[in-house]
């Protein structure tokens, strides 16, 4: 039985659950319809439209081609920025970037980045192929970057191989006003006003790439830099975000929350990180395209782990704050394969499929499952690097799959989680067993009911009936996203192979019926 954990439970017994369970094998068996019952008298979380970010390094074609072509570029740009990414990127109303790593955040030194273009210095990526960093994408074109898409800033300040004063340094140029000696450069650098940074995250990987640290050591850091890194405008603090689990271990996150609980007035934190990648294999061996079925369920399996992976840090995080006033934010996560062929290893391209767009919506609805504590995610990346929205070349931009499924679920942002009680069924694929489907729902601000129904089987469509508690329903609208294959992709060539199509759901008996696809995402707005 699958069942929205945390407030479902309340409405079914132990004994209930345990023959639902039993009935769910037979369930699948048959191929009988999922059943799904909304239980809208339940209030649920609201669901952080934050856990919709996006995560934008420095990395291969990512920012320099991807968002940034400069001024005096043929392609189409508003002071250097693409016109098409942006006008893409706010169809999905972004709520946050996350910037500049990643990795690179631990190596990189903002003053770099700010001044006459033509006078900042050139750097090394050592991170990422060892590529020339121009710098010339540097702090006021990031929150430029942000103005035009309409999202909040979500900074990572260098706790590897900076220093707290550089940091400090950087939150006070960014947010102190006259008679401030940064605040006077930021104005003398072309913005008089401060400008308002959301969330600071207090190094990244801290435990690997951002210096190896053992989590006693980078909590001792984490309380220097708390305490320093400040906002200089009262009107705007922001929200600060502690490194915390690498893919579901424990040792940070029982450190950091540990010393939260009786933390003194001169540190504090908001939110607690984790990064997950559905991988399959360490190195990424998997490839993005011309896989089998067993590669489609081994990935998706690795997505579905998040459930468990999520509710472990939950638990931890429960002992020491019971009130849940520390978010968890999935700030890395998304799919990892081998590099497309061709392409710079050290640039993470990896071409984007159905595949992509199932395990996307399918952590989506984890995090909506867990929005009492997920309150932020960034998926890797944004632009043509990991698991993009959207790919490149240069003047031509194409949306992936997970671009769609993404703006799918944009009714989701902020709305009122409703508890979803459903005989999921089961999909075997070898030795690898998952729920056959899995969906979400939730109230908008208007009070329009939303559901989400991912059919994971990779064979079989599924007939999906949909009922109100204790209200008859009149209909259902929205978009599917199906393929012809598992691995189907849109390319420059064929763009529109993975795109949504219109769907309405007829009406029996007061209850909705969909007929979902094999591996296929759908949205639908009840009526
Ligand atoms: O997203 C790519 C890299 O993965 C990030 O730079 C790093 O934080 C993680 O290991």
């Amino acid at each position: 039985m699958m069942i929205y954990r945390g407030l479902a439970v309340v409405l079914f017994s132990g004994l209930l659950a345990a023959a639902a369970a039993a009935q769910a094998a037979t369930a699948a068996d048959s191929g009988a319809t999922v059943s799904l019952t909304l239980h809208t008298g339940v209030n649920g979380p609201v669901i952080s439209r934050n856990i919709f970010g996006q995560f934008a390094e420095h990395l291969g074609r990512g920012i320099y081609e991807g968002i940034w072509v400069g001024p005096d570029s043929p392609i189409p740009n508003t002071r250097g920025i693409r016109n098409d990414v942006v006008a893409a990127l706010k169809a999905l109303r972004v709520p946050n970037v996350r910037w500049p790593g990643g990795c690179f955040a631990d190596e990189y030194h903002w003053r770099k980045g700010i001044g006459p273009a033509n006078q900042r210095p050139a750097t090394i990526n050592a991170n990422w192929g060892g590529v020339t960093e121009p710098n010339t994408f540097g702090t006021h074109e990031f929150m430029d970057f942000l103005d035009q898409i309409g999202a909040q800033a979500y900074l990572s300040v260098n706790v590897g191989s900076g220093t707290v004063a550089e940091a400090a340094d950087w939150l006070e140029y960014l947010t102190a006003g006259p008679p401030d000696a940064l605040g006077a450069e930021r104005t003398a650098n072309g913005h008089p006003a401060p400008y308002q940074i959301a969330f600071v995250g207090i190094g990244n990987e801290s435990w690997g790439c951002g210096g190896s640290m053992s989590a006693e050591y980078y909590l001792s850091q984490l309380k220097i830099y708390s305490h320093f890194v400040r906002s200089y405008d009262p009107a705007h603090l922001f929200k600060r975000i502690a490194v915390g689990s690498d893919g579901g271990s424990s040792d940070y996150t029982e450190t950091v929350m540990k010393a939260w609980q009786s933390h003194v007035w001169s540190w504090d934190i908001d939110t607690i990180s984790l990064h997950y990648y559905s991988v399959g294999k360490w190195p990424p061996s998997f490839k993005a395209t011309g896989f089998a079925e067993n590669e489609y369920a081994a990935i998706l399996k690795e997505t579905h782990r998040l459930e468990d992976i999520i509710g472990g840090q939950e638990a931890i995080m429960d002992r020491y704050d019971p009130q849940k006033k520390i978010g968890l934010a999935v700030d890395e996560w998304g799919t990892w394969f081998t590099p497309t062929p061709g392409t710079h290893p050290g640039f993470l391209e990896q071409q984007n499929s159905e595949r992509d767009a199932v395990s996307a919506a399918l952590g989506l609805d984890i995090f909506v499952r867990h929005a009492a504590r997920v309150r932020m995610a960034n998926i890797a990346q944004m632009v043509n690097v990991l698991q993009a929205m959207i790919f490149t070349q240069g003047d031509k931009m194409i949306l992936t799959p997970t671009y769609h499924v993404f703006r799918m679920y944009v009714p989701f942002q902020d709305a009122a989680a409703v508890p979803v009680s459903f005989d999921a069924g089961e999909y075997v694929q070898g030795d690898i067993r998952l729920p056959r489907v899995d969906t979400v729902a939730a109230k908008d601000g208007n009070g329009k009911l939303w559901v989400a129904v991912t059919n994971i089987d990779g064979t079989r469509g599924a007939t999906v009936e949909i009922a109100v508690e204790g209200k008859r329903t009149r209909g259902a609208r929205g978009e599917t996203l199906t393929a012809p294959h598992l691995d189907s992709v849109n390319t420059f060539d064929a763009p529109h192979t993975v795109e949504p199509k219109a769907i309405a759901a007829r009406v029996e008996d007061g209850k909705v019926i969909l007929h979902v696809a094999p591996a296929s995402v759908t949205v639908v707005a009840l009526e």
